[in-house]
């Protein structure tokens, strides 16, 4: 009899180990018809910033590392080619003075009839696809005219040629030259050539080659999938340029919009802050060309549905650097530059920038109605600066909102000062950053339920869970802080009349150009995935609604009882009650959720993201390994009964009557 005991007991204990469930059902209602706040269209977007390799070696899908000659070492990127007995010489000029934004190109020499020339490495390689047409594009002068021309090669990984096309330069003064050619393999590795034929000299400057098959199809455009990834979310805004970018390491390479339109042979190439900000993840390729630029990013916004979100420099160099500051009574070239971006987004085209707007193609405004004053500043010289631009901005247009930063950190005395300061000033929007660990996110989950109703609306403007700590190189984008910003997700909802925007940060990373993680869309240089982080943010965004009402356990909003966190809104447009639970315990829960004030249709959805490995994470062979499943649901009357599986974020949507 002992020995049974024994024997069922450690039955128990193994199978309790495997399936922990607890079995008491909790009853979570939803007051349906009891809107307690508004959800803004505007409230979860995406933050990008060219980190990581985000922009040039990313989403902007030129394959030429370089194209220009304006790296600091003017050939990187590049190796002179001497093949079957080719010979030659390059020369780098710098034509300063007469051409400030693009100063150097090259003067090839070829002594030999064929041979000679230049390859180019791409970014960590070129990803180039079967059958895809490759644009090339550059710029040439003869010195004089002589019977020269230049072969242009796809090179694969293995070294085969497999792509090919020439072009003829012909003139003596500079212009542009164009071809193109299939590609007759797939590599994510490939590399291009550009040989001489024949004996002589030619000037190159601008050597460009890009996938025909860009986003929207635009020359000299951005890459499709990556796009794809963003419009998928359906962001409710796009914060550009970032983040520290904004700033600069030093006031000379801060970002400054009008130096990124036109032209692209104009746009002066600056290197990227990125470039040397980790002593433990150099990048001494990571520039900025700026190919990806103001235009680029408010066509950007429109096309994926998201408001333009542009961050200016306001006469501060980041504060982790250099903290160098433009003197108060020097700002005005400062406050200009905003001014004249509004006009630029807004005016019409009879105003001198909505002109330029025109002339770029784009004649229809922006309808900007936000802006950011400075990136992550802090301290009375932000304050100071910030009044001198919100002046100027709302004396000339009282709509726009400002966004101001509350520093780096969700508390301490910067993060105090600045909130005193900004409520003071009866400020419109404050960006708050948190890079803190999982567990952070889920004690702070009544972080917005006490904050004042009126007054400065909130965007969380930079938040990751961090699974070591905030700049480590060993942070991962896994389940855990997945989980944890889907709970602590659940407080944004509940606080809708407060936080306005909300928007994980960073955004993407190139597997072998990164300089920072975790990130929440990680690509080579052909495939992408979205982390568990991005379809956490995906599914918010898919299921924002527009009106939050209350859910509760036992009378109370549900914050973290048991491990669980919920949330429920109201898509009053398309008749829909959303319901947000997450499960962040490793007990399977019984959930019976009952619906009062609106009656539920019988047919609902259920979608899920779980993985019972706090650890998982997806990856470019693996891309949707934690990824969300839907199924249907029936609901019962007014009420659907739920298993919450162990660290399980469910949405459930269904239709109300009207
Ligand atoms: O997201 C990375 C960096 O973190 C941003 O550039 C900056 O604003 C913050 O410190």
């Amino acid at each position: 009899m002992k020995k049974i005991l024994l024997l069922l007991g450690f039955i128990f204990l193994y199978l309790s180990a495997f399936c922990q469930s607890d079995t008491t059902e909790k009853v979570y209602v939803i007051a349906a018809d009891n809107i307690k706040a508004h959800v803004q269209p505007t409230m979860y977007g995406v933050f990008f910033e060219d980190i990581n390799m985000a922009g040039d070696g990313g989403v902007y899908a030129e394959l030429v590392k370089n194209r220009s000659f304006e790296f600091k070492a003017p050939l990187m990127g590049w190796k002179e080619l001497k093949q079957d007995g080719g010979d030659g010489s390059v020369l780098v000029l710098n034509r300063g003075v007469a051409n400030p934004d693009n100063p150097r190109f090259i003067h090839v020499t070829s002594k030999t009839p064929k041979g000679y020339g230049l390859s180019n490495e791409g970014f960590r390689g070129m990803g180039v696809k079967k059958d895809d047409q490759y644009n090339f594009s550059v710029l040439a002068k003869l010195p004089w005219v002589a019977g020269i021309s230049l072969q242009i090669e796809l090179i694969s990984a293995k070294g085969e040629v497999i792509g090919s096309a020439t072009v003829s330069p012909s003139s003596k003064e500079w212009k542009k030259y164009t071809t193109n050619f299939n590609a007759t393999e797939t590599d994510p590795k490939a590399s291009l050539r550009v040989l001489v034929n024949g004996k002589g000299s030619v000037d190159l400057d601008m050597i460009s080659l890009f996938p025909k098959d860009t986003w929207k199809q635009r020359e000299g455009g951005l890459r499709a999938d990556l796009v794809q990834k963003l419009a998928d979310m359906k962001p409710g805004f796009l914060r550009f340029p970032g983040g520290c970018i904004v700033e600069g390491r030093e006031l000379d390479t801060r970002y400054q919009w009008k130096k990124t339109i036109g032209d692209v042979a104009d746009r002066r190439m600056i290197i990227n802050r990125w470039n040397t900000e980790f002593a433990h993840r150099p990048t001494p390729d990571y520039y900025q060309s700026f190919g990806l630029g103001f235009l680029e990013y408010f066509e950007l916004a429109e096309d994926i549905g998201a408001s333009p979100l542009p961050i200016i420099n306001c006469g501060m160099a980041c504060q982790f650097n250099t903290c160098e500051l433009v003197p108060l009574d020097q700002l005005g070239p400062y406050v200009k530059d905003a001014l004249d971006l509004i006009e630029f987004a807004n005016g019409s085209v009879k105003t001198t920038w909505g002109k330029k707007r025109a002339q770029l193609g784009h004649p229809k405004p922006f309808n900007l109605k936000m802006m950011g004053v400075g990136n992550e500043q802090w301290g009375p010289q932000y304050i100071e600066r910030y009044k001198i631009f919100e002046k100027a901005i709302h004396a000339r247009y009282p709509q726009i909102k400002l966004v101001s930063s509350l520093g780096p950190n969700p508390d301490g005395e910067i993060f105090d000062d600045l909130n005193k300061s900004f409520r003071k000033l009866n400020a419109d929007i404050l960006d708050e950053h948190y890079y803190r660990a999982p567990q952070w996110f889920l004690q702070n989950v009544k972080r917005y339920d006490n904050y004042a109703r009126k007054g400065p609306k909130i965007f969380a403007g930079e938040y990751a869970a961090q699974s070591v700590s905030a700049g480590s190189p060993d942070n991962k984008n896994n389940w855990q802080c997945a989980i944890a910003e889907a709970a602590f997700m659940t407080g944004l909802e509940r606080n809708a009349d407060v936080v306005s925007m909300a928007s994980y940060a960073p955004l993407f990373a190139h597997v072998e150009g990164w300089q920072w993680t975790p990130d929440l869309i990680w690509f080579d240089n052909l495939k992408s995935y979205g982390t568990p982080n991005y379809y956490v943010q995906q599914l918010y965004s898919l299921n924002k609604g527009t009106d939050v009402v209350p859910l509760t356990l036992d009378n109370k909003a549900v914050t973290g009882q048991e491990g669980c966190f919920a949330s429920a809104v109201l898509d009053s447009k398309g008749h829909q009650l959303i319901i947000k639970i997450v499960n962040t315990g490793k007990m399977e829960q019984k959930a019976d959720l009952v619906v009062n004030g609106v009656k539920p249709g019988s047919k609902g959805t259920l979608t899920v993201l779980q993985s019972d490995d706090l650890n998982g994470v997806n990856s470019l062979d693996d891309p949707l390994n934690i990824s969300p499943k839907k199924s249907k649901i029936e609901f019962m009357g007014n009420h659907v009964k739920l298993i919450l599986k162990q660290y399980s974020f469910c949405v459930v949507r269904v239709s109300i009557a009207e």
